[in-house]
């Protein structure tokens, strides 16, 4: 574990993959092109190293865009950017997969990811459609190709050298097992909605006696409702260790082991959620053990549908 005013900086040794993954990242989950390049802009020169993007977010060419601009001023360059991005739901086929790569790769304006994810364990009906519908609405699933199958067609990435790390998303802790059992290459990452109202413990259990990295997505709670943010015990830690709420949900994530991403459309935010220093351990057990109430904010890992669950204010 990193000293305590380094823990922004700490990083997660990948021993399915290449390297390490700085814990603290970056999503770019932003409906808006323009906001979703100024974004990236500034969470790069915030200090962030990890950025996360995926097919269906439709961000990949913005983050291109952005990285381009950033790697030109000559600040960063990009074997120091640690580069994520999800292969969508209806490029499971096996055949699909490495067109579907190297499609992103040509909106990244780049040759290799740090990490590919199989963005949910759905497949869905194979096509440029994203979100295949039936005339009664309900999504066209492909019942023809296995986690499995698609999860062999990353391994030949890796083996071909175009993702130095290859991982799951939005998976329940059977499916990772599966996966690990019958892998040539196991998982770097998995990566998940976590916070502290779905801590995910078991799950984050076995990741580790697997040398597997759990991801956390949505790790302030997504501004949903219960607002994670306004959690009596969160504000309490805050006021005490002179931190905001953010800043607090993100040292609790990274001091018990896991990598948050976080989004902002916002500078000072974007700054606000890299500045992150230890909390006492004793803050972290209360986190961890103080917080009772269980929330999903996001479905998207019952049905491979995105999407957070609207929730009344
Ligand atoms: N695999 C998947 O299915 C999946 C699903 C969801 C997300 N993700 C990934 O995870 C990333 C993070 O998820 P998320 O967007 O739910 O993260 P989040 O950081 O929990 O939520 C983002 C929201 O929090 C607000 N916010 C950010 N920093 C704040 C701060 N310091 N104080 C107050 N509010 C703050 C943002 O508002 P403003 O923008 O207005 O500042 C935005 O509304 C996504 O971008 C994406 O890359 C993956």
């Amino acid at each position: 574990m990193a000293a305590p005013d380094d823990l922004r900086y700490t990083k997660l040794p990948l021993n399915n993959g290449a390297g390490a993954i700085p814990a603290l990242g970056f999503g770019t989950l932003i409906p808006d092109p323009v906001a979703t390049k100024n974004a990236t802009k500034a969470a790069l020169e915030a200090g962030f190293r990890v950025i996360d993007t995926a097919e269906r977010y439709r961000t990949e060419k913005e983050v291109g865009e952005a990285m381009q601009e950033v790697f030109k001023e000559g600040k960063i360059k990009r074997d120091e950017v640690f580069l994520i991005t999800k292969l969508w739901n209806t490029n499971h086929r096996p055949e699909r997969v490495k067109p579907a790569c190297e499609a992103s790769f040509k909106k990244l304006q780049v040759d290799f990811v740090d990490l590919y994810l199989i963005h949910t364990p759905f497949a869905f009906k194979a096509g440029d459609e994203q979100d295949p519908r039936d005339a009664n609405g309900d999504v066209i699933y492909d019942q023809g190709v296995t986690l499995l199958d698609t999860w062999r067609a990353l391994e030949d990435l890796v083996s071909e050298g175009k993702c130095k790390a290859i991982g799951l998303s939005d998976v329940i802790l059977e499916q990772v097992k599966d996966i690990v059992k019958a892998a040539r290459i196991k998982p770097a990452v998995v990566h998940v909605e976590s916070h502290p109202y779905l801590p995910e413990w078991d799950l984050l259990n076995y990741c580790r006696e697997q040398g597997i990295v759990l991801q956390a997505f949505a790790a302030l709670g997504h501004s949903g409702q219960p607002n994670l943010l306004e959690d009596p015990v969160i504000t309490a830690i805050a006021q005490r260790a002179k931190k905001t709420p953010a800043q607090v949900l993100l040292a609790w994530a990274i001091q018990r082991g896991t990598a948050p991403l976080t989004t902002s459309k916002t500078p000072s935010r974007i700054r606000e959620n890299f500045d992150v220093s230890a909390i006492p351990e004793d803050a972290v057990r209360q986190i961890s053990d103080g917080i009772k109430s269980r929330v999903r904010f996001n479905a998207v890992v019952k049905t491979g549908v995105p999407g957070f669950i609207p929730r009344q204010k």
